[in-house]
């Protein structure tokens, strides 16, 4: 359902708690979505404590908002809909089993559906109705599962006579659209916010992604039925964009984590369990069990490999129906508390997320990301660099997570293998500085903070706010937020981290000219200002960034800041 709403965030300013309403345009806002959608913002003045209270109210607890996306999705079934030619028909046939909630299509090399039942006993009694498929030439694991496939006796489904129903796209638009389609924004700001709208998960993806690891959490149960499987990362931290991989995570806790006291004196009964050496040791046998299993007996699942030697686990594998490359872990807490971290900053002021969903489009425009492992810098570091960015203005965006962790309750205390992971859940309790830079600037500003940014001698640190010495001789470093003797970014080279640099310097030039002649013709058609920045740059070595760069960088951002301030204004 979509929205218009408000965010409104409580600012201080000399001492006195003021109001500041962030009138967030075009937004789209669904209550049960994990990750807010998000809009550019314009600020003005308007004291409103109601106002306030009921935005604290509509920030929810990822935990919340997971547990209620999970019991959504083990209410639902997926459905290969190869023979159908009318919604009408499908939804007579599927409502024989109980009350539909919810349903939609969407195309996966095939149409597919996704059915939502008011009811658990609706999902047993269409599957007990299910039939075994027969097959003349194969034999089939008869493993049952709630992805099915529909069928029908009479002869008029067909692929191509499926286009009655409307299917929900699964897929952002390609980047030439989408360059095409910023060009004709009247502002970076309105540009920054169409991006977020075409690349953000939509509810039904959302949808989608949970039934896949409830999907999975079947095939799991089969040796431990507590267990649950949760997702992490950008498919949940709101900062997802259509097309990102599934993070999941095996969480065994319901069986390890809840123990029965043992009573003082008497006869009491305990588990005879196995041994391993090490947590690692049987965190590497239950995912090399649970890949085999996947691998075999999952349908749907292919191309499984077990990559158990890594840093962290995991066990990497397609989910041919929902289209979903999906990376599956057990024993990753830390990177589940980095999850709820992310999803908080991004709840805080609307604008954290445009900004890492405009830095992240950039940088996967430039290849300065990939999906393939390598020297590159990450999505997740590049999100933490856009965090400290924030945390670096003047008055900071957000707050830095040593101020989160001293907020925190009794309740919020957190600590996974010796890491202090506290931080506040409650909303209420952050106060938020008044700063009402507009993105564009935002977007110009991080360009020009890391184009001079001392990376040689400093360490990025969002738990400190500033930055530190660093404590090792790496190009990049960037502190992990909980597991602070690490750097989430040792994997990047010196050159990947030069081209970034470059790419921020040639990117504020870009914006500079953007600025000055903004937005060109009638139509927009030429692309400028974050259209401008999607297309290929120049980058070192080119003979045109010397002489562009022979006006001092902060002259240059002073004056682009200005003009951008002046619009902004008018
Ligand atoms: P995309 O998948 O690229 O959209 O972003 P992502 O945030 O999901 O990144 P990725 O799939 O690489 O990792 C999933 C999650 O694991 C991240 O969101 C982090 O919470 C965590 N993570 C990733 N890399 C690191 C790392 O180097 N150190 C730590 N501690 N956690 C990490
Ligand atoms: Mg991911």
């Amino acid at each position: 359902m979509a929205a218009s709403w408000f965010a409104v965030f409580r600012l201080r300013m000399r001492g006195k708690s003021v109001v500041v309403r962030h009138q967030v345009l075009n937004q789209v806002h669904n209550h049960t979505s994990v990750g807010t959608h998000v809009g550019a913002s314009q600020v003005q003045a308007a004291p409103d404590h109601h106002s306030d209270e009921k935005e604290n109210e509509r920030r929810r607890l990822l935990h919340v908002v997971q547990a209620e996306r999970q019991e959504q999705a083990e209410r639902s079934v997926l459905i290969s809909c190869h023979a159908t030619n009318s919604e009408k028909k499908f939804l007579k046939h599927l409502s024989k089993y109980g009350d539909i909630k919810k349903h939609f299509f969407y195309q996966s090399f095939g149409l597919y559906a996704v059915v939502e039942y008011s009811s658990q006993e609706s999902v047993a009694s269409l599957l007990e109705h299910a039939a075994i498929p027969t097959v003349n030439h194969e034999s089939m694991v008869p493993f049952k599962s709630r992805l099915l496939s529909l069928r029908s006796l009479a002869s008029v489904g067909s692929a191509d006579q499926q286009s009655g129903q409307h299917c929900q796209p699964q897929t952002s638009p390609p980047i030439s659209e989408l360059i095409q389609r910023l060009s004709r924004e009247e502002s970076i700001d309105q540009q920054i916010t169409a991006l977020t709208e075409a690349y953000q998960l939509t509810e039904e993806n959302i949808r989608l992604r949970f039934l896949v690891c409830s999907l999975l959490k079947d095939i799991a149960a089969a040796y431990f039925p507590e267990c649950t499987i949760r997702p992490f990362g950008s498919s949940v931290n709101g900062f997802g964009k259509l097309g990102c991989d599934l993070d999941m995570f095996l969480d065994l806790d319901g069986i390890s984590g809840r123990n029965v006291k043992m009573p003082r004196s008497g006869l009491s009964l305990e588990y005879h369990m196995k041994s391993a050496n090490s947590e690692r040791a049987v965190t590497q046998s239950i995912l090399s069990v649970i890949g085999e299993c996947v691998d075999k007996f999952g349908p749907g699942c292919v191309g499984v490999q077990k990559i158990l030697n890594a840093r962290c686990p995991l066990v990497r594998f397609a989910h041919q129906p929902s289209g979903f490359q999906c990376d599956l872990t057990a024993n990753n807490r830390v990177a589940m508390k980095s999850t709820e971290l992310l999803y908080l900053y991004g709840e805080l002021d609307p604008r954290v997320r445009s900004l890492v969903f405009g830095v992240r489009c950039w940088a996967q425009a430039h290849s300065v990301t990939s999906r393939i492992p390598g020297a590159w810098i990450t999505n997740f570091s590049l999100t933490v660099m856009v965090l400290f960015f924030l945390q670096r203005r003047s008055p900071p965006i957000i707050p830095t997570l040593d101020h989160l962790r001293d907020l925190a309750g009794p309740a919020d205390k957190s600590v996974i293998e010796d890491n202090d992971c506290t931080f506040v859940s409650d909303f209420s309790k952050i106060h938020i500085h008044r700063n009402t830079a507009a993105l564009g600037q935002l977007l110009c500003e991080f360009f020009d903070f890391y184009a001079s940014f001392a990376f040689n001698k400093m360490s990025i640190n969002i738990r400190k706010g500033k930055e530190q010495n660093k404590p090792e001789v790496v190009p990049l470093h960037i502190q992990n937020p909980f597991e602070t003797s690490l750097n989430i970014s040792k994997n990047v080279n010196s050159t990947q981290l030069e081209r970034f640099v470059a790419l921020c310097r040639e990117s504020v030039w870009i914006l500079q000219q953007s600025a000055t002649n903004s937005p060109s013709g009638e139509s927009g058609a030429t692309p400028w200002g974050l259209a401008a920045l999607l297309q290929p740059l120049q980058v070192p070595g080119n003979k045109g960034r010397k002489r562009r760069s022979r006006e001092p960088a902060s002259e240059r951002i002073k004056s682009l800041l200005e003009s951008l301030k002046i619009k902004n204004q008018s």
